[in-house]
């Protein structure tokens, strides 16, 4: 009896821990989109600048919150569209949160002087990005329809998908895996059904394996990040 009691206050206990771990798990992702929230669109006073072109996107796409524009949906999660962080006095851009899902974003009229690319990995809808005129855009020319200089700010405009470029290309995805844009400049290779591993050569079922590569300018960097996770997943595996 005393053991069966035991055996009862133990699985309670057991319950009780995994709901309260629920309840963190939720409580901590909504956490985190309050704070993407304050860490992202209020970041600097005031709201989208009126008449910026993140207003203008917004009007028929979204509502605007702090300095963001988020899509109107029916569900409960926000998503950003649209970002305006111009005339912030930003001096450095780390991060962006969870912007990916961003259209257009400005940075422009800030005091910023370096920008890396790899803060707009996987800024795949990115179709417009301003930035201050003596930066270049990520990913270089190569990546976007459009470059141009206007109202002091660098516009670069339409991001191109690299994948589909004709061009003999020497970042081809490795056999048994096809390339899909992952922001200016990036891509990715997944291996195909039934491939996994290092350059996808084993055969099975298997998670999907990732290759990255980048393209900067016209030169083509394959980051060493990409054959390490290669690696690392393959010996997961
Ligand atoms: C930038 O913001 C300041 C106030 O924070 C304002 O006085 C100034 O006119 C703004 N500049 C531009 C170009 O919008
Ligand atoms: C990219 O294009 C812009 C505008 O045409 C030009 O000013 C800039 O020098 C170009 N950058 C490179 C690296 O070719
Ligand atoms: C990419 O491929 C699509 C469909 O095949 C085509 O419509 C589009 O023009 C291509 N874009 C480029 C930049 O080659």
């Amino acid at each position: 009896m005393t053991l069966f009691l035991a055996k009862m206050t133990a699985s309670i206990t057991a319950s009780t821990v995994y709901l309260c771990c629920v309840f963190i798990v939720l409580f901590s992702v909504y956490a985190d989109s309050q704070d993407t929230d304050a860490q992202l669109c209020q970041m600097c006073q005031g709201t989208v600048r009126q008449d910026s072109p993140v207003w203008d996107f917004c009007l028929t796409k979204g509502y605007i919150r702090g300095r963001c524009c988020f899509r109107n949906n029916t569900s409960n999660v926000d998503t950003i569209i649209g970002l305006d962080l111009a005339n912030c006095s930003i001096s450095h851009v780390e991060h962006l949160y969870n912007s990916s899902t961003a259209f257009i974003i400005d940075l422009s009229d800030n005091p910023v002087s370096n920008l890396s690319d790899f803060i707009f990995q996987g800024f795949n809808h990115l179709t417009q990005l301003l930035l201050p005129s003596k930066l270049e855009c990520p990913g270089g020319n190569a990546s976007w329809e459009k470059v141009e200089v206007k109202n002091n700010a660098r516009v670069c405009e339409g991001q191109k998908n690299i994948c589909n470029q004709t061009a003999q290309m020497p970042w081809d995805c490795p056999e048994n895996s096809f390339c899909s844009p992952y922001g200016p400049g990036f891509f990715e290779c997944s291996c195909l059904q039934n491939f996994h591993g290092y350059k996808c050569m084993r055969e099975g079922e298997f998670p999907i394996a990732k290759v990255l590569g980048i393209l900067t300018g016209s030169t083509v960097v394959v980051s060493s990040l990409l054959w390490f996770t290669q690696r690392r997943k393959a010996k997961n595996t």
